[in-house]
């Protein structure tokens, strides 16, 4: 069983230089981490002991989700980023028991996220109209933006996150341009907490996310014929206290070089970090200033009883 995918991932040439660009300043786009395996182990992070992210937001909305449909008259859920939609489930059964014809989008980069959203929400109900879109949401939510039905954007899983600042604005000023009036969007965000427990849950003892750190580099290989080898990289998660930022790395053990084209080729030194991805947590005052900053507003905020993660119902002010 699965949902018929409508695909605007075309690969470019332009793609490749990016990721050259992109090594050449020890980082590599945190898009790549979402392949088949990718977003197998990032289910299997949700799931540890460490990663309280996934378990508290999925207890705030089973709280909530009755309360959010009740509040909201929606038509139409497009999710941004959905990987499995496990979380969402309990929001989109709430809608659809209300109304038989809402409608639920995905749009995710990994069509294997896709195949488990359709798996997860198909048995809500056959008649539940599901959409899958395998695409970039920094590229294309404007291409999809067509309908004038009432639509809920959802935004879980504090992948706000996993943006700079800079970058957070830029996207959530783009979507608030997008809101019509009565519109809204869903937000999950993760909170400054205690930093080992922040820490610990980028360091899972089982290593799930040691492996889905390194699988970045099977994928950037498998797309564009590089040789980067695993066994030469160390997974470090370091929590930054100035940024309040998770950093995820992978060190080099070696002095090494990666040859990328006939010309060009990465060089490492023993010690080198590439970046792969941060992940921000957010504190109440930042978050004030970055709706505004955005042109959202706050309708609702639901948290857990520890305040270890906050969901925001957010209406366009623009
Ligand atoms: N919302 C889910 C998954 C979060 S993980 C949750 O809360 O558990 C981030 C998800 O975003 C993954 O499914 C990944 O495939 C997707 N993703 C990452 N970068 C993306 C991009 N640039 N465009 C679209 N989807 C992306
Ligand atoms: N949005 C998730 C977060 O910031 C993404 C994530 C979870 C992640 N675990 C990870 C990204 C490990 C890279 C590595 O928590």
């Amino acid at each position: 069983m699965s949902g018929t995918i409508n695909s605007k991932t075309a690969e470019k040439k332009s793609d490749r230089n990016r990721l050259f660009l992109s090594l050449k300043e020890k980082k590599i786009p945190t898009k790549y981490l979402y392949d088949e395996l990718g977003s197998k182990l990032f289910e299997k992070i949700c799931d540890t002991e460490e990663y309280y992210l996934t378990r508290t937001e999925k207890n705030i909305l089973d709280k909530n989700s009755y309360e959010i449909i009740k509040t909201v008259k929606i038509k139409e859920f497009f999710e941004l980023g959905s990987g499995s939609s496990k979380k969402t489930r309990v929001l989109i059964k709430e809608a659809f028991k209300i109304n038989k014809n809402v409608r639920y989008i995905s749009l995710d980069i990994s069509r294997k996220a896709l195949n488990m959203s359709f798996k997860e929400l198909r048995n809500i109900s056959k008649k539940l109209e599901i959409h899958l879109i395998e695409g970039d949401f920094l590229k294309d939510i404007k291409s999809v933006n067509k309908s004038s039905d009432t639509r809920m954007y959802l935004f879980l899983g504090s992948t706000i996150g996993n943006f700079d600042n800079a970058l957070a604005v830029k996207f959530l000023s783009k979507l608030s341009k997008i809101m019509r009036k009565d519109d809204f969007l869903l937000l999950g965000v993760d909170k400054v907490k205690d930093i080992d427990i922040i820490k610990s849950a980028y360091n899972d003892k089982n290593g799930i996310t040691e492996k889905f750190n390194k699988n970045i580099l099977s994928v950037i290989n498998k797309k564009y014929s590089l040789d980067f080898n695993k066994n030469n990289f160390i997974h470090s998660a370091v929590f930054n206290e100035k940024k309040k930022q998770i950093e995820m790395y992978l060190m080099s053990k070696i002095n090494q070089k990666i040859k990328f084209s006939d010309k060009d080729s990465v060089y490492l030194n023993k010690g080198d970090k590439i970046l792969t991805e941060i992940s921000r947590k957010f504190t109440d005052k930042g978050l004030r200033s970055l709706f505004k900053q955005s042109l959202l507003s706050i309708n609702k905020e639901f948290n857990d009883e520890k305040n270890f993660f906050s969901l925001y119902l957010l209406e366009s002010t623009k």
